[in-house]
């Protein structure tokens, strides 16, 4: 792998508590991003805008005839702090007190001959960064999951930061107009959701298929009706495999704070009926055995200084508290841990295949900032499931930010917008080829 060097961890993490390196692993490419020009985005809340609000009458967009050749930015260019501010006001967020409509974001595009860089930097709501997600508090003799969004938590939200991108290669019709609102439907979580009886009774995606409890997102093309309540007018298996191979997907890799930031890594997955894993082993996984009710991995102490965290670890920033398998584990030994102490619910390990694909990404929080510089492969070597790119192509890009300890729909996005990759190329937004 040639970049095992625990620096964070060895060092003590980052010991200025202004700056803290998100991974234990030094993966910040050598690019001086003073050369780069800087695309300042601002990036909105889109409340329950969903794909089938957008294309119906109620969208007054839909009355010019042109509307289906035209994207979001012909008609709305600009808009996007007074969409947020708009659509914020008129959400039911009396959870999420405060709660911006839209946040600036800095973006930098740059490539070289193998792959795409894309730095983004942006102010978090939270005075701190978001390195817990689900985790396991030892409470009266028995571990129990604690953690949730600020949906659920509003004033302890348990919950990590995100940094998503999606990217689709022109395959997929519409994709270039309506981004990233193609996935975005009435009966996912938290807009008019589908309950779980109804989800498991549907074919493919139910119980006899997928065996999912909700639906989350997925294209248009893989339902009978395409625009309505379509989340239950899912087509066959064997329809939605033809898609598959004719690369009618859209490409979703998330940076998330916690469950893949501290191995340096995104997760990589794609959106097609559901929201699916690209195939292999993924960035994270559970760090409790539901059985017994007990943890699978503690702290090394002998690596971490410590077997278990106190609940002024969560904010201490001279102490990394990323649990990698591997890295900083040991198996879970109940006679070292104390009353009201906790461990991360998730495990963070060396993804493998197609869904290891994004292993060099390096982020940092600042002083009230989060940076991140996603590094893809141009061409991954995985055309199943991912979107291949290649120098002086052209592709449609739609970026999400969830920040705040957020999730769902309580996220920030941008219109979609296209990316051309190297100095010749075309686009809304072309990438400097680096020297
Ligand atoms: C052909 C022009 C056109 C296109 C393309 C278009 N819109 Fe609109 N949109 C409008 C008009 C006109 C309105 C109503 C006036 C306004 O609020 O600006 C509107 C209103 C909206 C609103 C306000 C909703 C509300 O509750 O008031 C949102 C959000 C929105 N559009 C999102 C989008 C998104 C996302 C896309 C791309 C997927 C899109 N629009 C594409 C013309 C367009």
């Amino acid at each position: 792998m040639g970049r095992g060097v625990l620096l964070a961890l060895l060092s003590g993490a980052a010991l200025n508590a202004n700056a803290y390196n998100m991974s234990v692993y030094d993966v910040k490419p050598d690019i001086d991003w003073n050369e780069i020009p800087v695309i300042e985005k601002t990036m909105f809340f889109p409340g329950l805008i969903t794909y089938d609000w957008i294309n119906s009458p109620a969208h007054k967009g839909t009355e010019r005839a042109d509307f289906d050749t035209k994207t979001c930015t012909s008609c709305h260019s600009g808009e996007e702090r007074g969409l947020g501010e708009q659509l914020i006001k008129h959400d039911r967020l009396d959870k999420m007190a405060g709660k911006a409509g839209s946040i600036d974001v800095d973006f930098q595009f740059a490539n070289d001959d193998e792959h795409l860089y894309v730095k983004a930097t942006w102010e978090t709501q939270m005075p701190y960064p978001a390195r817990i997600h689900d985790t396991l508090l030892f409470e009266n003799g028995k571990w129990t999951i604690i953690g949730g969004d600020r949906g659920k938590n509003p004033y302890t939200p348990i919950y990590e930061d995100r940094f998503s991108i999606m990217i689709d290669d022109g395959s997929v019709d519409e994709f270039a107009q309506q981004g990233c609102w193609m996935s975005c439907h009435r009966g996912m979580r938290d807009i008019g959701q589908a309950t779980m009886r109804d989800v498991q009774a549907l074919e493919v995606i139910g119980m006899d298929g997928l065996n999912q409890k909700d639906i989350r997102k997925y294209l248009p093309d893989t339902r009978t009706e395409r625009y309505g309540e379509s989340w239950d007018k899912v087509k066959t298996r064997e329809e939605i495999d033809q898609l598959k191979q004719d690369g009618k997907f859209v490409d979703l890799m998330q940076w998330r704070s916690t469950r893949s930031a501290p191995t340096g890594s995104a997760d990589d997955g794609y959106v097609l009926e559901y929201r699916l894993n690209d195939a292999g082993k993924t960035v994270f996984t559970w760090n409790f055995d539901k059985k017994t009710g007990l943890p699978k991995f503690m702290y090394d102490k002998s690596v971490t200084g410590f077997y278990a965290l106190n609940p002024e670890d969560l904010t201490d920033l001279s102490k990394n508290i990323a649990l990698i398998e591997g890295v900083n584990t040991m198996p879970y030994d109940a006679s070292k841990i104390e009353e009201g102490q906790m461990l991360q619910g998730r495990l963070n390990r060396a993804a493998e295949g197609s869904a290891g694909a994004n292993n060099e990404i390096h982020s940092e929080w600042n002083d009230g900032k989060y940076t991140v510089i996603f590094k893809r492969k141009l061409d991954t070597g995985f055309p199943e499931d991912d979107k291949i790119m290649e120098v002086g192509g052209t592709y449609d890009f739609n970026i999400a930010i969830h920040d705040g300890q957020t999730t769902t729909r309580y996220h920030y996005v941008t219109f979609p917008f296209t990316v051309g990759i190297g100095d010749d190329a075309k686009g809304d937004v072309v990438s400097q080829t680096l020297k």
